[in-house]
């Protein structure tokens, strides 16, 4: 996400998007480095200190395409409560706390609930997703994310008949959250999805990535997946999920409503207004590829949004 520092029309898309080759140079140098010590890069170090997930099963949504190494997943992010750069969360987020931690689920539902998000990971049926991330500034990922589908949650609460829209909440506490101290967007980060949004078999809530439970960095302990959307939709370690009558208010829809709708289906024919949303670059990818509608998941998901205008509710 980008932070209006400068005026509309001021920053090009070329300035904004040297991901692949900024992950692939700090990848080199980090095999450069660790080559001079006579060592082999091994993601797996990282991992090992996150608990397991298991036993899950892999899921028949799944892409079929290669994923990020779990190096750039977990070190290229998107997390303001930590900082504006995508290095910030890796290097900070270990202020957060995410164990135990407390999902709130109430609003238009018939059994709200708090669950203990451990006890909820032990008594879910885990699947492991593979799931391609897009994000609104034209980057892509292919990630393992270990979750289950919102929709199993959300039938547990029963929803009444006035639910209408799904709203999630981070967690609000500047302590372990020091971005928080900052103005740059209204806190707690807010999403929302449309109930039959919520509802579709794609829409995950992801506890894991890479068979182990999230690092702090990529959401922990619980954050929304949805494919077929630009990746500010997938909001991180959540706290709070409200099911409302009326359309709720969410962080990018309030800081640049211009810029980020309440839909935010990925669309190659609808431009962010200061850069185009037709190609993607794929992280590890030196050329950019055609990015696709829905974020290729149109036969899913296209239904949900038939005689909808997408110009108008981007
Ligand atoms: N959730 C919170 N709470 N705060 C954030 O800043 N950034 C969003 C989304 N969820 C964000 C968030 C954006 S812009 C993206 S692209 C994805 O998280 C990135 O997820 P990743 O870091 O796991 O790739």
């Amino acid at each position: 996400m980008l932070i209006r520092i400068r005026r509309a029309g001021d920053v090009r898309e070329s300035e904004i998007t040297p991901e692949s080759l900024y992950l692939s140079r700090r990848l080199f140098l980090a095999g450069g480095a660790a080559a001079a010590l006579g060592l082999s890069v091994n993601p797996a170090r990282a991992e090992a200190a996150l608990r397991a997930l298991g036993p899950m099963r892999k899921s028949a949504f799944s892409t079929a395409e290669e994923r990020t190494p779990y190096e750039a997943v977990t070190n290229y992010n998107n997390f303001y409560e930590f900082g504006l750069d995508k290095e910030d969360p890796a290097a900070k987020a270990h202020s957060l706390q995410p164990r135990p931690w407390s999902l709130r689920i109430d609003g238009e539902v018939a059994r709200p609930q708090t669950f203990d998000v451990d006890d909820l990971i032990a008594k879910t049926p885990l699947e492991e997703r593979i799931y391609r991330l897009r994000c609104v500034e034209a980057w892509s990922m292919v990630v393992p994310w270990v979750g289950f589908p919102l929709s199993s949650l959300l039938s547990r609460v029963e929803p009444t008949g006035k639910a209408k829209y799904v709203a999630f909440e981070t967690l609000h506490d500047p302590m372990q959250m020091p971005g928080q101290n900052k103005e740059v967007l209204e806190w707690p980060y807010r999403e929302g999805l449309r109930l039959d949004e919520a509802m579709h078999p794609l829409a995950i809530l992801a506890v894991g990535l890479y068979g182990r439970v999230l690092p702090n960095q990529n959401g922990a302990p619980i954050r929304l997946v949805v494919p077929w959307k630009y990746g500010f939709k997938s909001i991180k370690s959540i706290v709070r999920i409200r099911l409302t009558e009326r359309q709720p208010r969410t962080a990018w829809n309030v800081a640049a409503p211009d810029e980020y709708g309440f839909y935010a289906n990925v669309n190659p024919d609808v431009d962010h207004p200061r850069w185009s949303q037709a190609k993607e670059r794929r992280i590890g990818d030196f050329f950019r590829r055609d990015t696709l509608m829905f974020n290729g998941y149109g036969d899913e998901v296209a239904q949900l949004y038939s005689g909808m205008n997408l110009r108008r509710y981007f």
